[in-house]
């Protein structure tokens, strides 16, 4: 695990922010968010770069955050829900890094993030139908990570712990 990336992976509201957090503390790890970086290159939310400047281009950002973040070591990496959709992105955090996919429900994603106006792609008349329609789209995407960690039933606590178990034994 020596220098490596820990690189979190998942839908939104599998609470890949939060993890990053609590584990960059626990580990005293640098943590970056891909959202965070574009948010603040841009000057705008990300719920506003869709809406003026569409989904393409918003991939295109994510892109070259990427590219810009590769190289990192020892850091521990929020990606934004849909980073792994570009096969390029997931090969460039791979070199570096251990992919976790925080996977959870559509049920539970439904629950965490009822009412969060901020993610456009949920921000729709049936928000459920379409995290259930974009799970499936995605799941061979997160499919792809190195390690695949169920949240539904578990605390945060219980996550980081496991998350903890899988770098130590790497
Ligand atoms: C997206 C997830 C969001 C954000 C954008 C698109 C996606 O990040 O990057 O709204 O395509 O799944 P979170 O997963 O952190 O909510």
């Amino acid at each position: 695990m020596k220098n490596k990336n820990v690189v979190l992976i998942g839908f939104m509201g599998a609470g890949k922010s939060l993890i990053s957090n609590k584990l960059a503390n626990m580990l005293n790890l640098d943590v970056i968010s891909t959202d965070a970086i574009i948010k603040k290159q841009e000057g705008r939310e990300i719920a506003r770069i869709f809406e003026e400047s569409g989904e393409a281009y918003f991939r295109e950002l994510e892109r070259k955050t990427v590219v810009n973040i590769k190289d990192r070591k020892n850091t521990i990496i929020d990606c934004g829900g849909g980073v792994v959709i570009n096969p390029d992105n997931v090969a460039d955090l791979k070199k570096n890094g251990l992919l976790i996919y925080l996977k959870a429900s559509a049920e539970t994603i439904y629950k965490r993030i009822k009412g969060h106006k901020h993610r456009p792609l949920l921000n729709v008349t049936s928000p459920k139908q379409s995290i259930e329609d974009l799970l499936t789209k995605r799941e061979p995407f997160y499919s792809q990570a190195d390690y695949v960690i169920e949240t539904d039933e578990k605390t945060l606590n219980e996550i980081c712990d496991e998350i903890l178990r899988i770098i130590n034994d790497e």
